[in-house]
């Protein structure tokens, strides 16, 4: 395990104040989350895009309240030090304060995260202000924000309009100023992400909308090459582990069709005298 410090708010403002960018991602799994805590990352968003990631669906609209604390759950124990963050899905916090604070609530006391993510702008402000106020960190969310796909016109650029940024960066003081600790801007032109990060007073993270915000964040399985149905423009390859792990595969078929493998190595022998003891017993 390493011997990291556990990120807490303090030192996520401290970093965002000293000019020190902030590196978040998005993972869901024990084995991703525990090399993200090897790499020493911030900030780790256990994502409702499991529903398209883990689970094949075409929308993170299916993920449930008990997906994510099972995930939740496991990102914790492979990353005990990171910043941990659980999305909530759809319907857990858009019908009234009370879900949103329960459903909050849960990731908090059944997966050990340290704070929660919602989408939408003014008008989530009110549960923004609600689950804050239960003591809960809240990580606001706006641009394209996958809930909303099917009003947003799909899985696109938003704030391309002058009107549309001004309301984004309007939006973004209301959630600061209802009390949430942090925004991801995700899919906005670059300068309606720096307009909204010189005016804010909390950490803006950016997820495809440029360089300027105190972070940065992009989702495991679109860096490493693992989320077969497509890819957005936004995202950078870091390694093609998708391929690594086809080649592994194909060449795992080759071995056991044509039985080079297993070899002795990956195999146990019981020792002579045991063995005729057996065949004795057999007899
Ligand atoms: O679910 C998720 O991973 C997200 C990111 C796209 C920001 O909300």
């Amino acid at each position: 395990m390493s011997d990291r410090k556990k990120v807490t708010l303090p030192r996520l403002m401290r970093k965002m104040r000293e000019g020190e960018q902030i590196t978040m991602i998005t993972c869901y799994d024990y084995p991703m989350a525990y090399l993200v805590e090897q790499a020493g990352i911030d900030m780790v968003l256990v994502g409702d895009s499991l529903a398209m990631t883990m689970l094949g669906y075409d929308s993170t609209l299916p993920a449930t309240m008990d997906d994510m604390i099972r995930h939740a759950q496991a990102v914790r124990r492979g990353s005990p030090n990171c910043w941990l963050i659980g999305d909530m899905p759809y319907m857990t916090y858009q019908p009234s304060n009370e879900d949103a604070i329960r459903n909050a609530g849960r990731f908090m006391a059944e997966a050990g995260c340290d704070a929660i993510k919602l989408e939408g702008g003014r008008e989530m402000a009110e549960r923004v202000h609600a689950i804050a106020a239960a003591g809960i960190p809240v990580m606001g969310h706006l641009g394209l924000t996958p809930q909303s796909a099917s009003a947003l016109g799909g899985f696109r650029v938003q704030g391309k309009g002058a009107e549309q940024a001004k309301r984004i960066i309007e939006d973004a003081k209301i959630l600061e100023e209802a009390g949430a600790y942090s925004i991801l801007l995700e899919l906005v032109p670059e300068q309606v992400c720096r307009i909204v990060t010189e005016r804010a007073g909390i950490p803006i993270i950016s997820l495809g909308s440029g360089p300027h915000a105190h972070g940065q964040l992009l989702i495991f399985h679109d860096m490493f090459n693992l989320y077969p149905k497509f890819k957005p423009r936004m995202v950078k390859v870091f390694g093609d582990a998708g391929t690594v792990i086809l080649n592994g595969l194909k060449q795992y078929v080759k071995e056991v069709t044509e039985r080079t493998f297993p070899q002795p190595e990956n195999w146990f022998t019981m020792k002579d005298e045991e063995y005729e003891e057996l065949m004795g017993m057999l007899e």
